[in-house]
């Protein structure tokens, strides 16, 4: 990245396992912040108006409720939280090509229908909790993971769709693939003497930003450290030495 660009909007930051009050009082400690993620779980502890709070306070929201239904179903689901103003929203792949473009035309309808721009739906590729054994004996599935990721980013780029969540391993040959300006969002981020968690296929920010990566995904890094202010800062600096 240049000099010139905002660390701060490559950094999304899951508010996970906070309610109402605990995500705002978390984002009022980060002034610098510019993107949060709303998961599943905040959306339903605390409602829809969540996202209207959280953009009256000028965040942008990614908004990861990973959804896969029938294409009625889906695209009328993606053209409501289109005019919620959320800016990116996921989907999965998996629900197919009628789904997808279905979704994808009805998110901008929902967004114009509002005088909002249009978001970008991204489509989840295959969710990091899969490993390669379980993956192929629980789904009947003869792709690898990997063979599986690159099919699925594909399938979202043939129909328009603008962009895919991936693990930072799949961000090399992914943007190979596929360039800019399809969006490769990607969680499992940690700098070398971070906790791992649940992580078990990581890497530092620098290095999946030149990799590619369009915009990184970090959650407990920052959201569980004594001072989040200060670990925000320290993965804005990681990815532009000019930043303070
Ligand atoms: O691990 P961290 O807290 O940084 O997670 C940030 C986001 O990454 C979570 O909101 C979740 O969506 C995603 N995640 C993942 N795979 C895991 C754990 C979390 O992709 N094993």
């Amino acid at each position: 990245m240049t000099s010139t660009q905002n660390p701060a909007d490559k950094i999304i930051v899951a508010l996970d396992g906070m309610n109402r009050n605990e995500a705002l009082a978390f984002i009022s400690k980060l002034p610098s912040l510019q993107w949060v993620k709303v998961g599943l779980e905040l959306f339903v502890n605390a409602g829809p108006e969540i996202l209207e709070e959280l953009r009256d306070k000028g965040l942008k929201i990614f908004l990861d409720l990973k959804f896969h239904d029938i294409p009625n179903t889906m695209s009328a689901t993606c053209k409501c939280v289109a005019r919620s103003g959320a800016q990116l929203i996921t989907v999965h792949g998996c629900a197919g090509i009628k789904a997808l473009k279905q979704s994808n035309k009805a998110a901008s309808e929902g967004a114009l229908e509002v005088g909002l721009p249009q978001p970008t739906l991204l489509a989840v590729t295959v969710l990091s909790s899969w490993d390669s054994n379980n993956f192929s004996r629980d789904l009947a599935i003869n792709h690898t993971i990997k063979e599986r990721v690159i099919w699925l980013a594909d399938l979202a780029s043939k129909v328009g769709i603008g962009g895919c969540i991936c693990s930072p391993q799949e961000v090399k040959i992914l943007r190979k693939l596929h360039p800019e300006p399809f969006q490769l969002v990607t969680p499992g981020i940690r700098f070398n003497d971070d906790q791992l968690d649940d992580q078990s296929r990581v890497m530092n920010p620098r290095e999946a930003i030149d990799l590619g990566a369009s915009r990184l995904v970090i959650g407990r890094p920052i959201t569980a450290s004594s001072d989040p202010a200060k670990a925000f800062r320290r993965f804005c600096s990681s990815l532009n030495s000019d930043y303070d």
